[in-house]
């Protein structure tokens, strides 16, 4: 897949955050670089996992929060995935409601390995319902 300058060093920022997973219990390494509306910079993030199980935290979300915390809240712009597959691997359901707290329905994310990206898939097409209608549901 032919991608844009910037994607690819989004993509090189992503396998050097993959880099630094740790995922001693899955044996699953994943990076992330995410890129948002307005901010220069492309923030990496890689998978945290735990020995209590549920306190593992995914590349995607990691990169988030990230963000979140130097910067702010933002749009996504794009979002690059990185793991030691042969097919894509997506961001997991979790980690896709993350997003749609920040960014717009039509953002791409791009999913790779080391040797190639993969495919490219907007944020729509994988998570086209998000929940984000707390207000209407809300009782008296
Ligand atoms: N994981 C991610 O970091 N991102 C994904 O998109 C899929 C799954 C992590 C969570 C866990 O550490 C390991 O991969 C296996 O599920």
């Amino acid at each position: 897949m032919k991608l844009p300058g910037e994607i690819e060093e989004a993509y090189k920022i992503a396998l050097k955050a993959q880099e630094n997973s740790h995922s001693p219990y899955s044996r699953f390494a994943v990076g992330a670089a995410i890129k948002f509306v307005g901010d220069e910079k492309v923030y990496p993030g890689c998978n945290v996992e735990n020995i209590s199980f549920g306190g593992t935290i995914c590349a995607e979300r990691s990169a988030i929060v990230s963000k979140v915390s130097q910067k702010g809240k933002g749009s996504v712009e794009y979002a690059v995935v990185v793991a030691n597959t042969q097919t894509p691997t997506p961001p997991c359901a979790l980690c896709l409601q993350v997003f749609s707290e920040f960014c717009d329905q039509d953002f791409p994310i791009y999913m790779g390995n080391k040797e190639k990206m993969l495919k490219k898939m907007t944020f729509r097409e994988l998570l086209p319902f998000s929940f984000t209608n707390l207000e209407e549901g809300q009782s008296e």
